[in-house]
C-alpha cells in the first residue's frame, strides 16, 4: 500500500512509518491525517507486525499542523467539521507506536509525538507548542498530554510563551524516554520496537491499555483495572508458555493466543 504523504515499510516485525512532506517540514495537513489513520489501521490489523516506529526527517519530525491549510478555515469548518477528530482513530491503535523524533516537533508535531506510546528523541530534537504565536492554542491534545507529561508549571510556560525545549530538557522533564545521538535515532528506535515486537502480543496490548488507563482513572480504579487484566492474561497460552520457558531455561515461543 502506498501513501501520498507517508513512506511505510516493514522491517521484520516492525513497521516503519516516515512522514514525507519534506518541503513543508512534514506539516500535518488533512492528507497526512488520512494517511496516518489508514497506515496505522493496516499496521494494527497485520498479525505479523508487533510494534511501529513513526518518524520524520532529520530536520523535522513535524513542524505542526499545516498553517497554510488552516489559514482560511473558520469556526464552522473547524468545529462543525471536527477537523482534527481523525487523530482519535490514530490513538486507538492497540499495538505500541514509538515516535522517533529528530529536529522540530512543534505544535501538532509535538502533539502527534505525544499521541505515541514512547518518544525517543535525537539530541537535536526541539519540542514546543508555539500555537499561541499564531493567535490560537494547541488543539490536538497539547495542553492535556504535555501537562500530564511534564507538569503544570512547564506546560503552562511552554504553551503561553511558545518557547521551545531541547532534547535534554525534554528528557529531564519526563516527556521523552531517552535521548540518543541523532545518527543512531532510527537504529535505536527500531531496536526498541523489535524488543517489544518480540514479547507476547496479548500482554503487549494489555500493558499499553494498563499504562494508558493511569491517565484516565483514579489510582484505586486503575489498580483494579490492572489486576483484572493481569488475571485475564492467565487465560492465555502465552502465559503458560512464558512461565514454562522460564522454568525450563529456554526462549519462549509466543503464539499470540
Ligand atoms: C505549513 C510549514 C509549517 C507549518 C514550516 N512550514 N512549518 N508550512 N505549516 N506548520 C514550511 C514553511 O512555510 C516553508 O515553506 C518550509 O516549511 C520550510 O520552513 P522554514 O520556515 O523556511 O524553515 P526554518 O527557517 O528552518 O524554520 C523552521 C521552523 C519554522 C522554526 C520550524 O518553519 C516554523 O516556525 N514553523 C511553524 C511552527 C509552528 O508554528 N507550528 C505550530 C503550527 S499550529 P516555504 O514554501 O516557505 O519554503 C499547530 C496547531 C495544532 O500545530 C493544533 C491543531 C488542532
Amino acid at each position: 500500500m502506498s501513501y501520498e504523504t507517508l513512506l511505510v515499510e516493514t522491517r521484520g516485525t516492525v513497521t516503519l512509518v516516515t512522514l514525507n512532506r519534506p518541503d513543508a517540514l512534514n506539516a500535518l495537513n488533512s492528507q497526512v491525517l488520512a494517511d496516518l489513520v489508514a497506515a496505522f489501521a493496516a499496521f494494527d490489523a497485520d498479525p505479523s507486525q508487533g510494534c511501529a516506529v513513526l518518524t520524520g526527517s532529520a530536520k523535522a519530525f513535524a513542524a505542526g499542523a499545516d498553517i497554510k491549510e488552516m489559514q482560511a478555515m473558520d469556526f464552522a469548518g473547524m468545529y462543525g467539521g471536527d477537523h482534527f477528530a481523525g487523530y482519535l482513530r490514530f490513538t486507538a491503535t492497540r499495538k505500541p507506536v514509538i515516535a522517533a523524533v529528530s529536529g522540530f516537533a512543534l505544535g501538532g508535531g509535538c502533539e502527534l509525538a505525544m499521541m505515541c506510546d514512547i518518544i525517543i528523541a535525537a539530541d537535536n530534537a526541539k519540542f514546543g507548542q508555539p500555537e499561541i504565536k499564531l493567535g490560537v492554542a494547541p488543539g490536538m491534545g497539547g495542553t492535556q498530554r504535555l501537562t500530564r507529561a511534564v507538569g503544570k508549571a512547564k506546560a503552562m510556560e511552554l504553551c503561553l510563551t511558545g518557547r521551545l525545549m531541547d532534547a535534554a530538557e525534554a528528557e529531564r522533564s519526563g516527556l521523552v524516554a531517552r535521548v540518543v545521538p541523532a545518527d543512531n535515532l532510527l537504529a535505536e528506535a527500531i531496536k526498541a520496537a523489535e524488543t517489544i515486537a518480540g514479547m507476547a502480543p496479548i500482554a503487549v496490548k494489555a500493558v499499553k491499555e494498563m499504562v494508558n488507563s493511569a491517565y484516565e482513572t483514579t489510582l484505586t480504579q486503575g489498580i483494579q483495572f490492572e489486576r483484572r487484566l493481569f488475571a485475564g492474561l492467565f487465560g492465555t497460552a502465552d502465559q503458560t508458555e512464558g512461565m514454562a520457558a522460564f522454568v525450563e531455561k529456554r526462549p519462549a515461543n509466543w503464539t499470540g493466543r
